[in-house]
């Protein structure tokens, strides 16, 4: 019997409930039936983004709402900043890039985390920068970056949106949109979200939608002012993505009903056992100081490649995990704990990877990390 089982950043295991809500016939967008469960929908991320405005949904993956904040918030040749510490920082530079907008980057060391310091001592010395891009969770790394901090220093310059990739954080860790002065966050629906990938969100300031009002950039599907009427209305202006907004209709009401704060709690508790039981067997940390609580990026053993690790979990133990990108391919391994995992998942993952180095010839004592896990795990019984 070959039972998958799924540990990835992205996309995340989706609940029976969830799949049981999207294998219902397809209702009409147009009709009344619809428009009611969007106005549910509307309420559940206002309160997923805690944010009093809208936030939008478009049939894209989480990329496309990144694309639309550019354009929709951006003229050609404003000058942005953006904060480059993985594979998701560079994506923000490439899309300034593609729509001419002129992006300066603020390098960090992949594993790393920004000084809030360098974005006040950058905006200082160029207060007409328009945007600071930046992650709350770099996937690419496991980094977790100070939104709240920079938050503060961007709100005080009026000419300046704080925009926040919470793709792979949102819903997992605390991103308050309006309580931290963010101004634009995005995110998609394959990560705390617990569905199937296919839809962006973006949740904006008021400050934010006074850009839209000036924003001259190039745009049509992704038209934020055209999608904000839509969805007061319970609409759309295109055909959503029926199927997938009654799975979010489900998910947001599983998400209100544990909690953010019981949510933010098990995200914590579940890293705490993963970078314990890494520890307790001899492996270090990625990010060691800043490390995110959506996934544990590991370094690999000496001599043995992280890709081997994935290669062999996922062909022999049937367990889908993440490996390195770019610069850190080989180098690590990304176990996620995101969205509709719990503990014993998390033990699952850590047993798998345990036979897996003891494969590979790597030696430490087998059962150390799941018992380190487990130990964590029993602290609150
Ligand atoms: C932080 C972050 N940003 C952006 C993306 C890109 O999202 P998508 O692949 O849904 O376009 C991801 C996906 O892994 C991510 O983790």
């Amino acid at each position: 019997m070959d039972k998958e089982y799924l540990l990835a950043p992205g996309p995340t295991p989706v609940p029976p409930e969830v799949l049981l809500a999207m294998a219902g016939p397809i209702i009409h967008h147009r009709a009344p039936i619809y428009e009611q469960i969007l106005e549910e929908v509307r309420e559940g991320l206002k309160y997923l983004f805690q944010t009093k405005n809208e936030v939008l949904i478009f049939a894209s993956s989480g990329t496309g709402a990144m694309e639309g904040t550019v354009t929709n918030t951006l003229c050609a040749g404003d000058r942005a900043l953006v904060i480059e510490g993985g594979k998701f920082g560079e994506r923000w530079t490439g899309i300034c890039k593609a729509f001419g907008v002129n992006a300066r980057t603020i390098s960090v060391p992949w594993g790393q985390s920004v000084k809030p310091g360098a974005i006040a001592q950058a905006l200082e010395q160029d207060p007409g920068v328009k945007a600071v891009f930046i992650q709350a969770t770099e996937t690419s790394t496991g980094a977790l970056f100070p939104i709240r901090e920079i938050g503060a220093i961007v709100s005080r310059y009026p000419d300046t949106l704080m925009v926040v990739d919470g793709i792979s954080h949102l819903g997992a860790q605390e991103l308050p949109l309006d309580d931290w002065n963010l101004d634009v966050v995005v995110c998609g629906s394959q990560k705390a979200l617990m569905l199937p990938p296919g839809l962006a969100f973006a949740g904006l300031s008021d400050k934010a939608w006074r850009f839209v009002e000036k924003s001259t950039l190039p745009k049509y599907y992704f038209n934020f002012k055209k999608e904000l009427k839509n969805i007061m209305k319970n609409q759309s202006a295109y055909t959503p993505a029926i199927s997938l907004i009654l799975g979010l209709a489900q998910s947001l009401k599983m998400i209100r009903k544990e909690g953010l704060e019981n949510i933010f709690a098990r995200h914590a508790r579940l890293a705490r056992a993963t970078r314990a039981a890494m520890k307790a067997i001899g492996l270090a940390l990625y990010a060691p100081e800043v490390s995110a609580n959506s996934m544990t990026a590991v370094i690999a053993p000496s001599g043995i490649d992280g890709q081997r690790v994935v290669k062999i979990l996922r062909e022999k133990h049937h367990l889908t995990i993440a490996g390195g990108q770019d610069q850190a391919k080989g180098k690590i391994f990304r176990l996620a704990h995101l969205g509709f995992v719990n503990d014993f998942d998390v033990i699952m993952g850590v047993s798998a990877v345990e036979m897996t180095l003891k494969e590979l010839g790597y030696d430490f004592e087998l059962g150390r990390g799941v018992k380190a896990a487990m130990e964590v795990f029993m602290e609150k019984i």
